[in-house]
């Protein structure tokens, strides 16, 4: 008896599905073919294209002697599984002390325990987080202070690398108010960094932020950036059709985490020569994950047969490089995009225009204002 998946059919006859299907694949070979071409193009016509984009090998941290910190510290949102799970291995192969930030306390002692078993040296913590609440964003906070007084460690962390994130089917609403998949891929991303950048700056070495982001920022189309257009009504979370635009929503999600990188690499780098801390946008193009797990699996499926079989799909293990690569750069590579695997980046310079810093302050005063919880007008 033949069984019709009807939640797939249902999809499969969504605009927002070909909007994946189509507006995301070309986005992802635009990527592909821009980091290909680009360095031929350039060094081909120099006058017109500018000069070929730098490349920026990975630098192992080397502690001098003396100094106070001999293992980095690094924290990975969204450590349980898929690209986390993977940079948390690497960065700890790298000597990193690597703490795995994630939800689910059961997923994150799994996923040491597989790290461990292929190096027994790994140096890896785990402390519970969930993105899409501010409360437990501060409280984790604590706890990561809280540890670093208890273990006689430095009072900073060397590395945050904002992973978590979620392709979310239907609209939700979390506690703060706003959509889930607006909170855990860009809002929370952009609450946890301004909580931690205290002990960012703090470091004795030189610190890094790396954000998450993706191709798929290429296909959104129309930015209004403000303070009422990150409230959850006007989030795409309800169209007219009753229907959530997810597709459109994720897109926007990685838009934003990649202008906040931008704005976060013009007033930390830029803006303030005194600072340390080196900010880098990474996406690691198509790569098979859990990101899918809320759409119908045999839509997954086939997504992952067109990818792979357009030579686009990566493993977790190779997926991640862009993201080690962003984190093991040099400083001056602040404000750059990495995309693809092993010392390759898609040279791209921070847009230090009015839009970024609009977007920061508005983020800024509507995350940080509220009746509800006055402790967060602290932060200010
Ligand atoms: N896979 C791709 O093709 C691709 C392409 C471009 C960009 N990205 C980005 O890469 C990042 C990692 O995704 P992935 O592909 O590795 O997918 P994944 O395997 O689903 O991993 C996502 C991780 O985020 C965690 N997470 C979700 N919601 C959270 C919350 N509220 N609080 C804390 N942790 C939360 C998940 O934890 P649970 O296990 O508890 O849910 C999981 O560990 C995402 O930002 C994604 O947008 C992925």
């Amino acid at each position: 008896m033949v069984v019709v998946d009807w939640e797939a059919v249902d999809m499969l006859c969504s605009l927002e599905f070909w909007r994946m299907a189509v507006c995301w694949t070309l986005s992802l070979l635009y990527s592909h073919l821009y980091l290909l071409l680009a360095p031929r193009l350039s060094a081909l016509f120099p006058s017109l294209l500018g000069p070929t984009p730098p490349r920026f090998p990975r630098r192992r941290f080397a502690p001098g002697p003396s100094s106070p910190i001999q293992r980095p510290l690094c924290v990975v949102t969204g450590a349980s599984s898929g690209l986390g799970a993977a940079a948390a291995r690497a960065l700890a192969a790298e000597g990193y002390h690597v703490i795995l930030a994630g939800r689910n306390p059961q997923t994150l002692i799994k996923t040491i325990q597989e790290i461990k078993k292929h190096d027994q040296n790994a140096c890896v913590e785990a402390f519970q987080v969930d993105i899409s609440s501010i409360h437990s964003i501060m409280k984790f906070e604590s706890s990561i202070k809280q540890w670093l007084e208890e273990s006689n460690l430095h009072p900073s962390i060397q590395l945050l690398i904002n992973n978590a994130g979620i392709l979310a089917k239907s609209c939700r609403v979390t506690a703060d108010g706003f959509d889930q998949m607006m909170e855990t891929n860009y809002l929370g991303a952009f609450f946890l960094t301004n909580i931690m950048l205290p002990l960012l700056k703090n470091s004795p070495v030189p610190s890094r932020i790396v954000n998450v982001t993706s191709f798929t920022h290429r296909s959104v189309s129309h930015v209004d950036i403000n303070m009422g257009n990150l409230a959850r009504e006007n989030l795409h979370c309800l169209s007219t059709l009753g229907k959530y635009q997810f597709a459109q929503t994720y897109e926007y999600t990685k838009f934003c985490t990649l202008l906040f990188s931008y704005e976060l690499h013009r007033q930390h780098y830029v803006m303030d020569p005194a600072s340390k801390v080196s900010i880098m946008a990474a996406d690691p193009g198509a790569v098979a994950t859990n990101i899918m797990r809320e759409l119908p699996p045999s839509l997954k499926r086939l997504a992952f047969l067109v990818l792979g079989f357009l030579q686009l799909l990566q493993s977790p293990e190779i997926g991640v490089d862009s993201i080690i690569d962003a984190a093991l750069a040099p400083p001056e590579a602040s404000g750059r995009y990495f995309f693809g695997a092993k010392d390759a980046t898609e040279a791209k310079y921070a847009c230090g225009d009015g839009s970024t810093a609009t977007q920061w302050r508005e983020c800024k005063s509507y995350l940080f204002w509220s009746k509800d919880q006055p402790e967060l007008l602290l932060l200010s």
